[in-house]
């Protein structure tokens, strides 16, 4: 049974591909800030016959990500997939708030690096081999057409270089690096506007993960399998 360790699993899309990959049979290590205010993740965990389990990890706590790292020593996880992420509320230009501009390195940008070097041997040890970051075409330099969103764009864009560099680093141990951008989607973060639904959106991330499994090749691609513009 191939294992995942899927971060932010408490709600929006992190939920959601912790129901499809135990709903396909893998083992899912489901982390969030707080299990105990994460009812329907524990709800899910416990029908779900001891395939799911539910870790306690903020993402940006290293001393944290250590600890599950030794929790978990000896097992292989066949895809650490790092979905937590925030979107700050940002005043323009003049206006801008630096705390929030940190917090969103913290979360989206030193996280996801920081537990893939935490949980890098576990990685190395499986079969599948796979460290997939969930961006957004928000970080990508070439689409950017309207500005604005300082925070959540650098931070996702910072996320996209420092992940072709884990890409390099990792590929002579055979472990594969993905950047995928789920779409505009229904999720606190994207609101009630946005056009893709919740399971579209992790199927067709699931399905692009599944495909582009041990090509060794990184890439920024969207839940359809589009190449994104850097
Ligand atoms: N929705 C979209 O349209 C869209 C578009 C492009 C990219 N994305 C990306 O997709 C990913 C998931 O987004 P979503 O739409 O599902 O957002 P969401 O509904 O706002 O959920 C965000 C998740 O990240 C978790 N999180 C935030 N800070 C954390 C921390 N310090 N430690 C652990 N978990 C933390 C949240 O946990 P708490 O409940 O504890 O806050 C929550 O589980 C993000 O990386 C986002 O940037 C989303």
């Amino acid at each position: 049974m191939p294992t995942t360790l899927i971060t932010g699993a408490n709600r929006g899309l992190g939920l959601e591909f912790v129901r499809q990959y135990a709903e396909a049979g893998w083992r899912v290590l489901a982390c969030c800030r707080d299990p105990k205010a994460a009812a329907d993740l524990t709800d899910l965990a416990g029908g779900s016959g001891g395939r799911v389990t539910v870790h306690a990890l903020d993402v940006t706590d290293p001393a944290r990500a250590a600890a599950l790292a030794a929790e978990l020593d000896g097992e292989a996880i066949d895809l650490l997939l790092n979905n937590a992420g925030v979107y700050e509320r940002e005043g323009p230009l003049g206006q801008l708030d630096l705390a929030a501009w940190e917090r969103s390195f913290r979360v989206n940008t030193l996280a996801p690096i920081q537990l893939s070097a935490a949980l890098v041997e576990h990685v190395a040890r499986s079969q599948g081999k796979r460290i997939v970051n969930v961006t957004s075409l928000m970080g990508s330099i070439g689409d950017n057409q309207s500005g604005g969103s300082y925070a959540y764009r650098s931070s996702k864009a910072a996320l996209n270089m420092a992940t072709v560099c884990l890409a390099k680093d990792l590929r002579p141990r055979g472990i594969t690096c993905l950047l995928l951008h789920p779409g505009w989607v229904k999720t606190d973060m994207g609101g009630p506007d946005a056009p893709v639904d919740v399971p579209t959106s992790v199927a067709g991330l699931a399905n692009v993960i599944a495909k582009r499994a041990g090509t060794k090749k990184h890439a920024f691609v969207d839940f359809e399998g589009a190449d994104l513009a850097w």
